[in-house]
């Protein structure tokens, strides 16, 4: 029987996110081989801020095109000390998810064993969140500008865009996720006591899409409040969504709940599968410990059993998700942010050991 082939595209960036890629290949290589029904065939691409010095773009302009044959991303991270940060994220990472139509951007948290939460008293059933946030649109769609540059007049804007058609596809999307998860609970956040235009669409868009899941129980927070519902009553909560920068916030501050950034995944999905999804960790380049060998790349590897999942390989999936699972549980090989000394190389040589079955 031949092997099914899936192709990737790896795109390490910059700083920390060349290094937990590179260490994901690697766990990737041995989980195709101990499954033996498919391989991978990584191409590496260089797009980076590197790049960018030397040629003046992150990546060449039809670059997005040039990941359309591919079946899947997976994304390092982007952004360097000395050039600013909306260059880079606009350079690259929406350069890539914009194009390619990836709406829905899906972020799970849980407490992975042997990480404490630094919520105190929290048990880890407590804790077992996916944030949905819309990915295409809303306060990050790139509309506005800036006038009167270095005048006393000068102005700039930034223009929030919510589209009926925007909210409706990541809503559906949001209900039928939280319908796959045994509790069928999903809170919508926004904030449309203030902003009465685009947030009050969401609110009535949410309350149509739910007469199509008539299973699903589901809220309203404003975003707000959902910050001290999720440090107060973490267990209230399952599937979450809200728009481009809510969700950006309110999953960073889950990472934060659930252990660490370093260990937090995000899928860049396209549902219909017209162009391929991008997976990557949610944290960015970490200037402050590149180089260092001490990056935590359990948040790769989670968005790597992500992939698989995506891919068609369930059981790849969950064995690479055991093998994570049993090196957490094991506080010797914690990296320093989880209060560890363990290094990149001990937790993906750990991790490839238990992907083949020996520890
Ligand atoms: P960051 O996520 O890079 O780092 C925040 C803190 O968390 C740092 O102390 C860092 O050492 C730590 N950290 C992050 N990931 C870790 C890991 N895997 N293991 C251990 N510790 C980890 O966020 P920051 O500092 O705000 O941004 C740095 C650069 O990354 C900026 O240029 C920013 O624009 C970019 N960025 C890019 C993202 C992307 O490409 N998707 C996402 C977030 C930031
Ligand atoms: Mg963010």
């Amino acid at each position: 029987m031949s092997k099914k082939l899936h192709r990737i595209a790896a795109i390490g960036g910059d700083g920390i996110g060349v290094e937990v890629v590179d260490a994901c290949l690697e766990a990737l290589e041995v989980l195709a081989e101990r499954d033996g029904g498919f391989a991978f065939e990584v191409e590496n691409f260089d797009w980076s801020t590197a790049r960018y010095k030397e040629t003046g773009a992150f990546m060449p302009e039809d670059g997005a095109d040039q990941l359309r044959g591919f079946d899947a991303i997976l994304f390092g991270a982007v952004g360097a000390p000395d050039v600013p940060d909306h260059l880079t994220l606009w350079g690259l990472r929406l350069a890539i998810c914009q194009p390619l139509d990836q709406y829905a951007n899906v972020r799970p948290t849980r407490m992975l064993p042997g990480i404490q939460s630094p919520l105190r008293g929290v048990d880890r059933d407590e804790l077992d969140w996916v944030i949905v946030r819309e990915n295409s649109e809303g306060e990050y769609a790139g509309q506005g500008g800036r006038s009167h540059p270095g005048l006393p007049l000068e102005v700039a804007t930034d223009v929030s865009i919510f589209t009926r058609a925007g909210i409706e596809r990541i809503m559906r999307f949001a209900f039928g996720l939280a319908q796959s998860r045994p509790r069928k609970l999903l809170t919508v956040v926004t904030k449309s006591n203030a902003q009465r235009h685009g947030m009050v669409l969401w609110d009535e868009i949410a309350a149509e899409v739910a007469q199509e899941f008539p299973d699903v129980t589901w809220d309203k927070m404003l975003v707000d409040a959902m910050t001290v519902r999720m440090v107060m009553n973490p267990q209230s909560l399952d599937t979450i969504v809200a728009t481009n920068l809510h969700a950006d916030i309110l999953s960073d501050l889950a990472a934060a709940l659930s252990g660490s950034i370093g260990v937090a995944p995000t899928a860049n999905l396209n549902p219909e599968r017209d162009t391929p999804s991008m997976f990557e960790p949610i944290h960015g380049s970490a200037f402050d410990i590149t180089g260092k060998g001490v990056a935590n790349p359990v948040a790769t590897f989670w968005t790597a059993a992500m992939m698989l999942e995506h891919l068609g390989e369930q059981a790849a999936s969950d064995r690479l998700i055991q093998a994570v699972e049993t090196v957490t549980a094991n506080p010797d090989l914690h990296t320093p942010d989880l209060g560890g000394q363990a290094s990149t190389r001990q937790v993906t040589d750990a991790v490839i050991e238990a992907i083949r079955g020996r520890n």
